[in-house]
């Protein structure tokens, strides 16, 4: 939900900024502008247009430059995806420039205050507010925008990252954040500020993690962080993992399918060093249950997560949505263990949930991919994924990777309450230890699917079967199939069919049916599911890791332990929605609507 650069230093602006911004586009992508202080001053210089970053870039063919910059990629909340409301936002000199990433919740009431003081306004945004809110400010305290900016935030309600940059100080960048992130690059002679350190990567791995409600202020050779009050704090330094090639496509036609093929290296990346035990903090024999939230992808990862570990660990898991879990009156107390799954580590809801779960005093362990992320501060303990940067914004190997952390949870509770055996904890690991050949082995063999699929691009929806874990699995495939090649397309266990979704079956209607013959009975029930759709006229696409002749087309994939298949039966999945979006001539990487991180509730 929008990204954010600033850069100040001794090279150009623009490069860098603009970089940042490409870097970030996965964040929004519905207009994007850029603001220079080019003269001490005089009015900044401010381009700004609808539609993808390359809009602003063709309308920057006059390049002017300078040494510091602020620039926005944007996913609309308030007032549509116009020039005009597209980002930088500016006071009415011209001088003062501001960009944001959240909502501002009392915007109304700061506009009509604003505009009874003589403020004219442009845009139908809520940030336009605290631009002239902090041109007021800073007159107020002498034309010091740190300072204004303190003032500014206590005045805001609402989840907001603020960079905003003055032509009289053009060195200086200032900077905020409320419930939503920002991080500064440490470089040398130059500083950066940015949504995500994917931004400045290619600059330096040396990253600060801001707190909340923290402002900071950046110049070329200095970066102060003060609390709300203007006293000094000491940011957390920490040096990023990986390096530039990770955020770039490198020969792929899109990110989505780099990152599909990256899985192997991310599942083995997020098991080393952890199939003995996981270095936790937490004395599982309190909890007496167990409470899973996210949202999307992720909660599909929690569905999976609850079959391991009331299997392997004998605790109830329930499984919430994060966006609803709030919003009635979950039982928990201090006897939960709630497990927030987050790639992102900033999703407004689950940050929401996993708060009010804190509220009530449950223990809080997440699930995060984004190292210093704002869930993974706010959680008692994390485990961290070790997927990379995921860019595209359809999740891929972020939920292989989550799928091994809900594994060595489960395991690791397992262990810990002695509810597994030695011999089940050596078949579990040495299975887990498999898996990403297994994945690797699937990708080899994918091309067949490629083909198939695209005879299936005039569908009008696409089902997708499951039992058990295929379950899940299942959700998991029509969610990749809607966001990606914007088809109708819904999961549904097999048992259910019966009890109505048979009726959607026509002739010809695709149906996925993920069938490992690990789930024993389970197989035959899905067997007789099959022949359920084909008598009504769907063509059955199977998933199994055996001959099945009900099919019209098989998939077939490795054996594997039966609470471990989906991360084997789910990368078909991904293929298939994959090249559904690319036969369809969508944008695979940009979907329309959406963005990767939602920090909007
Ligand atoms: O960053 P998070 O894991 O919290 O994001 C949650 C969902 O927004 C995300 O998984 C979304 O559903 C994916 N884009 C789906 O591919």
């Amino acid at each position: 939900m929008c990204g954010i650069v600033g850069y100040t230093g001794k090279n150009s602006a623009l490069t860098p900024v603009l970089d940042g911004l490409r870097r970030l586009e996965y964040r929004g992508y519905d207009s994007a502008g850029i603001a220079l202080a080019t003269q001490v001053g005089k009015p900044l210089y401010v381009e700004k247009q609808a539609g993808k970053l390359k809009n602003l870039e063709e309308a920057l063919v006059k390049k002017s430059d300078s040494n510091s910059g602020i620039g926005h990629t944007r996913w609309a909340t308030h007032g549509g995806p116009t020039d005009t409301n597209a980002h930088p936002h500016l006071d009415n000199e011209g001088k003062l420039a501001l960009i944001h990433n959240g909502i501002i919740e009392n915007y109304v009431e700061l506009r009509q205050q604003l505009e009874k003081l003589g403020h004219k306004f442009k845009s139908e945004t809520d940030t336009e507010s605290v631009v002239h809110l902090l041109s007021d400010a800073r007159k107020d305290n002498n034309g010091d925008l740190a300072a204004a900016m303190r003032q500014v935030c206590k005045q805001l309600k609402g989840s907001f990252t603020l960079l905003a940059i003055h032509s009289d100080n053009p060195s200086h960048i200032v900077g905020a954040r409320r419930n939503s992130p920002l991080v500064v690059g440490v470089g040398e002679g130059e500083n950066f500020l940015a949504s995500d350190v994917a931004a400045f990567i290619a600059h330096t791995k040396i990253a600060l993690e801001l707190g909340q409600d923290q402002v900071v202020e950046i110049t070329p050779n200095s970066v102060v962080v003060t609390d709300l009050s203007g006293q000094i704090v000491k940011a957390k330094e920490y040096e990023i993992s990986w390096d530039v090639s990770a955020a770039e496509r490198g020969g792929f036609t899109h990110f989505m399918l780099k990152e599909i093929y990256e899985q192997p290296k991310a599942i083995a990346d997020t098991l080393i060093g952890r199939l003995n035990g996981l270095n936790l903090k937490l004395n599982f024999k309190k909890f007496e249950k167990i409470v899973i939230i996210a949202c999307g992808t992720a909660y599909n990862a929690g569905l999976v997560g609850k079959y391991a570990i009331e299997k392997w660990a004998q605790i109830p898991v329930d499984v919430e949505l994060a966006s609803e879990y709030r919003y009635r009156e979950p039982s928990l107390n201090k006897k939960t263990l709630v497990i927030a799954i987050s790639q992102s580590g900033e999703t407004m809801d689950t940050l929401m949930a996993l708060r009010y779960a804190k509220s009530k005093g449950a223990t809080i362990l997440s699930v995060c991919n984004t190292n210093g992320s704002t869930i993974g501060r706010e959680s008692d303990e994390v485990l961290y994924t070790h997927a990379g940067p995921e860019i595209a914004v359809a999740s891929t190997k972020a939920f292989a990777t989550q799928l091994i952390a809900m594994y060595l949870i489960g395991l690791e509770i397992g262990r810990k309450l002695k509810k597994l055996s030695n011999n089940e904890i050596k078949e579990i690991t040495e299975q887990l230890t498999q898996l990403p050949a297994k994945v690797e082995q699937i990708l080899e063999t994918v091309e067949p699917l490629r083909e198939l699929t695209r005879k299936f691009k005039s569908a009008e929806s696409v089902l997708f079967l499951g039992r058990h874990v295929g379950y899940p699995t299942a959700l998991e495939g029509a969610l990749k199939l809607k966001e990606l090649a914007y088809m109708h397309a819904e999961g549904f266990a097999g048992g259910e069919l019966k009890h109505g979704p048979i009726a959607l079956i026509d002739n010809g209607t695709p149906v996925v049916a993920i069938m490992p013959t690990s789930s024993g009975i389970l197989a035959e029930k899905m067997a007789s599911n099959i022949q359920e759709v084909k008598a009504r006229g769907a063509v059955v696409i199977v998933i199994s890791d055996s001959e099945f002749t009900g099919a019209d087309h098989l998939i077939r994939i490795p054996e594997a332990n039966q609470l471990l298949q989906p991360v084997l039966s789910v990368v078909p999945l991904q293929v298939i929605a994959y090249e559904m979006a690319v036969a369809r001539g969508n944008d695979v990487d940009q979907p329309r609507n959406l963005a990767k991180s939602v920090t909007v509730e």
